[in-house]
């Protein structure tokens, strides 16, 4: 019976591991990485970035991704005298974007490691302002990346361009209806006996290059708790 209920517990975490994720998408030969969840409790919108640069790194949507023109865009990072920073700008055109009059977006964590800029945020869904794109369940935009390799954005009336940027090749919804669900599964999949009953913060994700593995650790998983499942039941008859 132990092992009956183990493998259901192991089903069980296979299925609620999936999905609180969220969303992500990889950029640029995997040189920039998101990973964002909608918060339906706070109708707010959490973001992960992950990005190869030690200078500035900027995010942000669109519907229209050619030439800069209205794009929702923030731009943040870190120092290298350890300051975080993040500004809220709209673009009018090919030139430095324009601070927003109302900051929607707010800095959680800023942090850079290894050549590799994290920052986490989150904005209201709806923020009122004329310079944000508003989200509802079926507002698909195009999603832009950029990022400079060494130098900072602390100013932000005064930086240095992008080295790279570029936008998804097809818009994306970004608020994906989630059914409220339970997490028993915690920070590390592998081991199924430790799990608790909250939402884990977006601060738990894995770094880019942890989340494929944690993909298929997730889908073998499943494949495993099937056949235990299988198994049991067999033994049991
Ligand atoms: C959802 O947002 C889009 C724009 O993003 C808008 O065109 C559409 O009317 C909105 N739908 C609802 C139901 O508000």
């Amino acid at each position: 019976m132990i092992s009956n209920r183990f493998s259901v517990l192991i089903v069980l975490t296979a299925c609620f591991n999936h999905g609180l994720d969220g969303s992500t998408l990889s950029f640029d030969n995997g040189n920039f990485h998101v990973s964002w969840r909608y918060e339906k409790d706070h109708d707010e919108l959490h973001f992960e970035l992950n990005v190869k640069a030690e200078g500035w790194v900027g995010f942000g949507f669109t519907f229209t991704p050619k030439k800069m023109n209205n794009y929702d865009v923030i731009i943040g990072g870190k120092t290298r005298a350890g300051t975080p920073y993040l500004n809220d700008f709209f673009t009018v055109g090919l030139t430095t974007p324009v601070l927003d009059l109302r900051q929607s977006y707010m800095l959680d964590m800023a942090s850079k490691q290894d050549g590799i800029t994290t920052l986490h945020f989150h904005r209201p869904r709806i923020t009122s302002d004329s310079e944000d794109i508003q989200f509802n369940m079926t507002t698909s935009v195009f999603i832009l990346w950029a990022y400079n390799k060494i130098d900072d954005a602390r100013d932000p009336s005064s930086f240095s361009k992008h080295s790279r940027k570029g936008y998804s090749s097809e818009p994306h919804r970004i608020v994906i209806e989630a059914i409220p669900t339970v997490d028993v599964s915690s920070q590390d999949s592998t081991k199924l006996t430790t799990f608790h009953l909250s939402t884990p913060p977006l601060a738990t994700l894995k770094p880019a290059k942890a989340l494929g593995f944690q993909l298929n650790l997730s889908t073998m998983t499943i494949a495993i708790a099937f056949t235990l499942n299988l198994f049991v039941q067999l033994v049991l008859k």
